[in-house]
């Protein structure tokens, strides 16, 4: 049992297990930093406003300047009988400076309190997933820069497509993480609001400055409902939400290194740093960093429906509910950074298998595409040309050889504009750099495209 910062109304105390079921303070101290930042902040307008006098403000900033060092030293012990970091704080303040620390909460409520720390900590993850979403895209810009002439089947349904650039496949995951780049940059604008002053849910009596506190905190400015900012975690939603598509695109390339890597396909090697071996076959090298980054998209998933589902039927304004928002957001800022660290590793300690690579398209159907674009591009209708070149293929596949070891004869026979420059046409090194067409494979194209990439860097 014990004695609460609001127990006031209460006639009976609290038993400890209830108190221990609606504690946050065993995950929200991870929010100590922001929450004495905003307390700065606060105390700092109410002092410009003059609605607390000079020297109370100047023992209050003491005070909490204290405790940021002392919390920063990893000296602080909060009691879980005080809820949460805001309750901790308030009380540790007060042991701290007597107490004049009462009046920090003067026109503020735990509600904008909590919903200041959560935007000033994702202000701070959002840029901090940018940052090593760069990181990732320059380690993968080198690695294309590595391999625009490395030949690779393409692939379309998992079958065998069209020869591409290995540094083409790779830009294709430059570009979706440039997207999730600007998809973060975009939500700072709804990140970057200050809640600070909305009080409770309606404002204060106080003659507050809600500019200024959002000023001192580096937001670009109050929320103009109070309602709304105290209520509002669309915003933590929306970084569930890019995170999720970050991941979504980090388990699809997982995906291809794991199958990348086995011995049916042998065309990358992971470094022994990010592999595993086995307990019992003494044989195996696995792929775990990248299996664990594809599993652990399941969970930032999890975190954003969590989420959804937490708010979906909550009346305005705050509620208790809302305090499930932090853990699924602590859990995937630190499941993102070490994914994006672990991917950027990754690809930058692996071995590509480039002679095995260029092999694998000569011994496929790959280049099939080839053959009717050279009828078609002789006015041969392309349907026409399809036909004939599916005929080829089956005839190939029946003699057990590919499509460059038919003679001129046989090739002539399906169709007499068939010459001889056609076994040039067929070599997978010609039908890449034949796809010219603007964001093609071709490699004058990849070029143009990696300088493209160097400058969205
Ligand atoms: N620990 C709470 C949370 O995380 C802080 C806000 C509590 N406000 C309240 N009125 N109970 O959401």
């Amino acid at each position: 049992m014990s004695s609460k910062l609001w127990g006031g109304r209460f006639a009976a105390t609290n038993e400890e297990w209830v108190d221990s079921f609606g504690a946050s303070i065993s995950f929200d101290q991870q929010l100590v930093a922001e929450d004495i930042q905003g307390s700065l902040a606060h105390v700092s307008m109410l002092g410009a406003t003059g609605i607390l006098p000079p020297d109370d403000v100047a023992l209050i900033k003491s005070g909490l300047t204290t405790l940021a060092q002392r919390a920063r030293a990893g000296e602080l012990t909060y009691r879980e009988a005080n809820e949460d970091i805001h309750l901790n704080i308030e009380q540790l303040l007060h042991d701290e400076i007597g107490p004049v620390a009462g009046k920090l909460h003067t026109g503020r409520s735990r509600n904008d309190q909590v919903a200041t720390d959560l935007h000033l900590y994702l202000k701070k993850e959002v840029i901090h997933a940018t940052d090593l979403l760069t990181k990732l895209q320059a380690v993968i810009v080198q690695l294309a820069t590595d391999h625009v002439y490395t030949v690779m089947p393409g692939y379309t349904h998992l079958q065998r497509a069209q020869p591409i650039s290995f540094a083409h496949h790779l830009l294709a995951y430059f570009w979706m993480l440039e997207r999730d780049k600007e998809r973060f940059r975009d939500s700072l604008k709804r990140v970057d609001l200050s809640p600070l002053g909305a009080s409770a849910l309606a404002g204060t009596t106080f003659p507050i400055d809600r500019h200024l506190s959002a000023d001192l905190l580096g937001f670009s400015k109050p929320y103009a409902n109070s309602l709304d900012a105290v209520s509002d975690r669309d915003f933590a939603v929306e970084y569930l939400s890019n995170a999720s598509l970050v991941m979504m695109h980090l388990s699809r390339l997982c995906e291809e290194l794991i199958v990348w890597s086995t011995d049916e396909f042998n065309f990358i090697e992971l470094s022994d740093t990010f592999a595993t071996g086995s307990s019992i076959m003494p044989q195996k090298k696995n792929p775990d960093m990248a299996e664990l980054i594809r599993g652990k998209t399941g969970r930032v998933y999890g975190d954003l429906v969590g989420l959804l589902t937490v708010l979906k039927g909550i009346p305005l304004a705050y509620n208790k509910d809302m305090q499930e928002d932090k853990e699924g957001v602590f859990d995937t800022a630190h499941t993102l950074a070490g994914s994006l660290t672990i991917m950027a590793g990754m690809l930058e300690s692996m071995t590509v298998n480039v002679d095995h690579l260029a092999e694998t398209t000569t011994k496929d159907f790959s280049n099939a595409t080839e053959l009717a674009d050279y009828l078609a591009a002789k006015q041969v209708p392309f349907r026409q040309a399809h036909e004939i070149v599916g005929k080829l293929v089956l005839q190939c596949i029946q003699a057990q050889h590919y499509l460059a070891d038919l003679t001129l004869a046989q090739l002539q026979a399906a169709h007499p504009l068939f010459e001889a420059d056609i076994y040039t046409v067929l070599q997978p090194q010609t039908a890449v750099a034949r796809r010219n067409s603007f964001g093609g494979t071709g490699f004058e194209q990849v070029l143009q495209q990696l300088e493209q990439a160097k400058d969205a860097l």
